[in-house]
């Protein structure tokens, strides 16, 4: 199975668990946009009644298919949230923010009852920290994030011609072997500067759907 059809398996998996939800929070990335097209393939549509998007793009896919969009305002908190992630540790916690959408993301995922993470395979680890951890920052504090992260122990790439759906930048932070994910969260949160950090250690995923060769496993 390619990588392409593991991440159409596992949001398909997710279809189990958005059952008599009304309101639904919807994620950002390839997988999530996989899921997006599962609900228009299998007329799941006129069953909700809205969704609410951590991102424009997933908000622009939500209305092509027909769901109206709402605002976290509005809807008040949610049921169930389904969202990827870049990676995934035995206690699953995430990184994510591969996309950019982690600000909103981690908003999402703090107001709903029920997070289901779909992946691939790929996506889990023992470990959090091979894949680089983005950071979403005020663009003046950028190089003073970035100093900071090097004293953290990481190697800060700044994400250029980036700007997230917040006006903001994007470090993303390479070398990082995060043996304490919420001592991390907790500690780059309270950098001055900092929008959001793509480590889900404090709000975990509920459920993790990983696709692999031999079915969709349930963490
Ligand atoms: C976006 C994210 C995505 O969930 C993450 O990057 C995974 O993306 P994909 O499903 O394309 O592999 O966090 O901000």
């Amino acid at each position: 199975m390619t990588q392409d059809e593991s991440k159409r398996k596992a949001a398909e998996a997710a279809l189990e668990y958005i059952k008599d939800v009304s309101i639904l929070g919807v994620g950002t990335g390839s997988t999530v946009n996989h899921f997006i097209d599962c609900l228009a393939d299998f007329n799941l549509t006129q069953d909700i009644q809205g969704a609410v998007s951590s991102s424009i793009a997933t908000t622009e896919r939500l209305k092509k298919i027909g769901v109206p969009v709402m605002e976290l305002s509005e809807s008040g908190n949610l049921d169930v949230y389904v969202d990827g992630a870049d990676e995934v540790n035995p206690l699953k916690q995430l990184i994510k923010g591969g996309g950019g959408a982690l600000t909103r993301e981690k908003i999402i995922a703090g107001a709903s009852k029920e997070f289901v993470c779909i992946v691939d395979q790929t996506k889990t680890v023992d470990i959090l920290g091979n894949f680089p951890l983005p950071i979403e920052v005020i663009p003046m504090a950028r190089s003073y994030i970035a100093r900071e992260m090097v004293k953290l122990g990481g190697q800060p790439i700044w994400r250029e011609n980036y700007i997230t759906d917040n006006g903001c930048e994007i470090l993303d932070v390479h070398n990082m072997e995060i043996m304490e994910p919420l001592a991390l969260e907790k500690a780059v949160n309270n950098l001055a500067g900092v929008v959001s950090v793509g480590i889900f250690g404090l709000r975990p995923a509920d459920v993790v759907l990983v696709a692999t060769d031999n079915g969709v496993k349930t963490l």
